[in-house]
């Protein structure tokens, strides 16, 4: 994966070129271009960096791309250029801002991969969350990614842990079925 900085194309063609030689690999299945900074996404053009990994995908290097950490305009962007297969943006019960390009990525049948899917450095807290939580008998953060798989079909989840236990919450999470009413509670979190 390219580095959080990675933008001109020599760094970006650098970068794929160590990551093929110390993976072993002689093709990399996905690439995201990182944009944006720590605050969320910026706007402006990305189509110097996207066309560089779209050549070295032409090269046969790269197998599919993604954009990361985007506005709205660059995911449109990076699609008049070329096919991407996600979109990795922050998203969450409580960060809703992506909604609108959630459902057209998932009408595209483009994947929507969020990250801070549990609310990443300041973890989700919600007394609605508590609520349903504790009507299934399941924890909170479970509940958040149960939220978020019925959100859409296109969505891929990777939270993050360092605890086997929290993996194991959040495995439960899959099993979750939230009704409609569970649902309309959680909504109100975003609104
Ligand atoms: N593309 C980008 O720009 C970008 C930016 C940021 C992150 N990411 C990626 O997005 C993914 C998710 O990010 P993330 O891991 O930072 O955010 P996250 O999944 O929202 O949150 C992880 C935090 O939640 C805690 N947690 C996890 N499960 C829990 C549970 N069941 N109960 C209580 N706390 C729990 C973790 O602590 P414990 O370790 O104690 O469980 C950790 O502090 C990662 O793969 C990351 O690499 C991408």
């Amino acid at each position: 994966m390219a580095s959080a900085t990675a933008r001109q194309p020599d760094e970006l063609r650098r970068q794929v070129h160590e990551n093929l030689e110390s993976l072993g690999l002689d093709v990399l299945d996905l690439v995201n271009l990182r944009l944006g900074d720590a605050t969320g996404p910026q706007p402006g053009s990305i189509a110097e960096s996207f066309q560089a990994l779209v050549e070295l995908q032409r090269q046969g290097l790269i197998r599919h791309l993604g954009v990361s950490n985007a506005t709205v305009g660059q995911v449109a962007e990076a699609r008049s250029i070329a096919s991407i297969v996600w979109v990795q943006n922050m998203y969450n019960l409580a960060h809703r801002h992506d909604d609108g390009l959630f459902d057209t990525l998932a009408g595209a049948g483009i994947a929507y991969v969020p990250f801070f899917p549990l609310g990443g450095f300041s973890p989700l807290q919600s007394s609605a969350l508590t609520r349903v939580a504790s009507r299934l008998s399941a924890t909170p953060m479970s509940v958040a990614l149960a939220w978020l798989l019925q959100r859409s079909p296109n969505i891929l989840l990777v939270p993050g842990t360092s605890s086997t236990a929290h993996l194991r919450e959040n495995v439960a999470g899959a099993g979750l079925t939230l009704s409609p009413d569970d649902l309309a509670e959680l909504d109100q979190i975003g609104r």
